[in-house]
């Protein structure tokens, strides 16, 4: 998705902004501009493709001005194309904005600006902006010192749909104007300098001192100052936070990869998100999640509610809330949730993962259920995320930035942090369950050097790489939680190989997808429950039989002399074993992307945060 970034200081802002741009990269886009102000004159600069395409351009080494903001686009409203990417500006030239978002109303406004007299170059939604607080700064009072601010402000009052914007102007070259709705915003500050930027890594090299902007903010930006509007433009108060994330965790530190480093940080982001949640004592701290043995009595549905990885993380914990709380649990994907009237109601507690904070459809599903009067829980990655500041309560995952688009650290880290607040709630609810709890409780302590010996294992993943790299379909096959992290790598899988994949319930294969079985298809089993092993062993003999090459994950006793490939794993409680048994299948999707010389951090068509519909 689009990235902003800005910068207002003593430096030059160019590489600053460029620099900015190549961290957000990950974010997923097609093109890159950026604006600065020379000699009281815009200059933009914008090209289709790359930012190494617009750090090329000649004229880019002749800006010295230290203000400016630079733009990521992830096409929407009109083809990538140099015209159509960000910074767009009015048709008097006077004021340079980028947007995330979009702007549902702009055919309207477009029409209203029009008959005043503006016109359009571009087939974008954003181009109504700058010509909107033009309009308004050219009815605005000469003299008054915010002139501009207020036609930031009168503009956006006019805007329907989702933005974050940064203005600037060559009229007041001094300063840049920021706003936000629905689309998130940063404000870093470091002495006489000020970092603008949708997310955190564009910045976190120059400061981590951080103000998060509200929706419905504006800010005016000097080198000197920040000021804090409110919809009415009455100043405001914010408080800066400080983000804990180092800034060499958003490089990629020796590794070819984000998504390979960010797979092998998995040991260090489980205890990182355990951290003071369970003391070595065994003493599970939520004390921060207000949330009662009577108000638990009187809950008769969870409903895990997220998108994509994440609400597989969902799948994999709802055995695990069932089993320790006695409470049904339905987990549901955000954009279906939000449009179909779910039942419920003040009984019903919403949980919603969203590594990011900022899924739009996440968001929305939160927003609703809030508004039918549930109580609501984020799990999240991002410090002050547009997520974090809707629900009632947030449990952070400490998994560290993550920038591969292919989620990998945040699914295991969030099964984590799920999975101690399920033994939670159980203990509010004195349920009785001590051992149970206990086991799991030693078992979670282990998680991360289990996921260390997992990862050793590389050279047998890399070989069937190379055999598969060429297939067409890959089927993913397993029981219970085996299949929610058999739908965990089926994803992973597809969205970086580009190889189709699905995931089947082994024992569902007979009622249809054994139709899809011949001669050579690649079958993956994962089989970690003992209590099914000798029924998923015989679902596997039956694609064998039909022809298939198989791998299979597991840690049960399982012969090479019946299976060829297998991949073993360290034995772990079957209730986390996704945490486990998914590891070699993101390897496996990895090394099969390199195979096949694909980008894989970047995959074709997809964005990191997803913060449109
Ligand atoms: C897949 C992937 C996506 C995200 C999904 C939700 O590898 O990364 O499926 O899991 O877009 O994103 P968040 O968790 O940021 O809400």
């Amino acid at each position: 998705m689009c990235g902003i970034v800005g910068y207002i200081g003593s430096e030059k802002a160019c590489p600053i902004l460029i620099d900015g741009l190549l961290k957000l990269e990950y974010r997923g886009y097609d093109s890159a501009g950026l604006s600065t102000i020379e000699n009281n004159k815009i200059i933009c600069l914008k090209d289709k493709g790359r930012v190494k395409g617009l750090q090329n351009m000649k004229e880019i080494n002749t800006l010295n001005s230290s203000i400016g903001i630079a733009h990521t686009r992830w096409a929407t409203h009109g083809k990538p194309c140099s015209v159509n990417a960000h910074p767009h500006l009015d048709c008097h030239k006077t004021f340079s904005v980028v947007h995330n978002g979009i702007i549902e109303n702009y055919n309207e406004l477009k029409a209203f600006l029009t008959n005043a007299g503006y016109t359009f170059v571009s087939e974008t939604d954003t181009e109504v902006i700058p010509n909107l607080i033009h309009y308004y700064y050219t009815n605005g009072d000469e003299g008054d010192k915010d002139r501009f601010a207020k036609a930031v402000r009168r503009a956006t009052l006019d805007l329907k749909g989702s933005y974050a914007i940064a203005v600037i102007s060559s009229i007041e070259p001094d300063k840049i104007i920021v706003a936000r709705k629905d689309s998130p915003l940063i404000i870093g500050t470091k002495d006489n300098e000020k970092f603008i930027a949708s997310d955190i890594p564009a910045i976190l090299e120059h400061t981590n001192n951080v103000y998060i902007l509200n929706d419905g903010d504006l800010a005016k930006i000097t080198n000197n100052n920040v000021t804090f509007y409110d919809e009415k433009f009455n100043t405001i108060n914010k408080k800066a936070e400080i983000i804990t994330w180092d800034a060499k965790s958003a490089d990629k530190n020796g590794y070819d990869d984000f998504m390979l480093k960010e797979i092998y940080e998995q040991p260090t982001a489980i205890r990182e998100t355990i951290g003071t949640r369970l003391d070595q004592n065994g003493k599970c701290n939520f004390d921060d999640i207000n949330i009662s043995k009577e108000y638990l009595l009187g809950i008769s549905r969870i409903y895990i509610v997220a998108c994509g990885t994440a609400m597989h993380a969902g799948l994999a914990v709802k055995p695990i809330f069932e089993r320790l709380v006695s409470i049904p649990v339905e987990v549901d994907i955000a954009s279906e949730f939000r449009y179909r009237n779910p039942l419920i109601d003040k009984s019903t507690l919403i949980i919603c993962i969203s590594q990011s904070g900022e899924t739009a459809d996440t968001i929305a599903a939160l927003k609703a259920s809030k508004a039918h009067g549930c109580k609501t829980i984020a799990i999240s990655n991002v410090i002050g995320s547009s997520i974090t500041r809707e629900a009632d309560f947030t449990i952070y995952t400490h998994a560290g930035p993550e920038i591969a688009v292919a989620s990998t650290k945040a699914y295991t880290s969030q099964i984590t942090v799920l999975t101690l607040l399920a033994i939670h709630f159980s203990e509010v609810l004195e349920l009785e369950q001590g051992e149970m709890l206990q086991n799991l409780k030693d078992e979670i302590l282990e998680l991360p050097s289990k996921v260390s010996i997992t990862l050793e294992n590389t050279e047998q993943i890399k070989n069937f790489a190379k055999k598969i790299y060429k297939e067409k379909d890959v089927f993913f096959i397993g029981r219970g939680t085996d299949y929610t992290a058999c739908m965990e790598a089926s994803l992973k899988l597809k969205e970086i190989s580009y190889i189709h994949s699905d995931a089947y319930q082994s024992g569902e294969l007979k009622h249809g997808p054994i139709a899809l079985i011949e001669d050579n298809v690649t079958v993956v089993g994962i089989i970690t429950d003992r209590r099914l092993l000798y029924k998923s062993i015989s679902n596997l003999q039956e694609v064998i039989t039909r022809g298939a090459k198989t791998l299979i994950v597991t840690n049960q006793d399982i012969s090479e002399k019946t299976f060829p490939n297998i991949i073993r794993i360290p034995k772990v409680h079957p209730l986390l074993s996704p945490v486990l048994s998914i590891i070699p299948l993101q390897l496996l999707a990895y090394y099969v992307s390199k195979e096949k010389d694909l980008d894989v951090d970047k995959p074709r068509n997809l964005a990191k945060s997803v913060t449109v519909e």
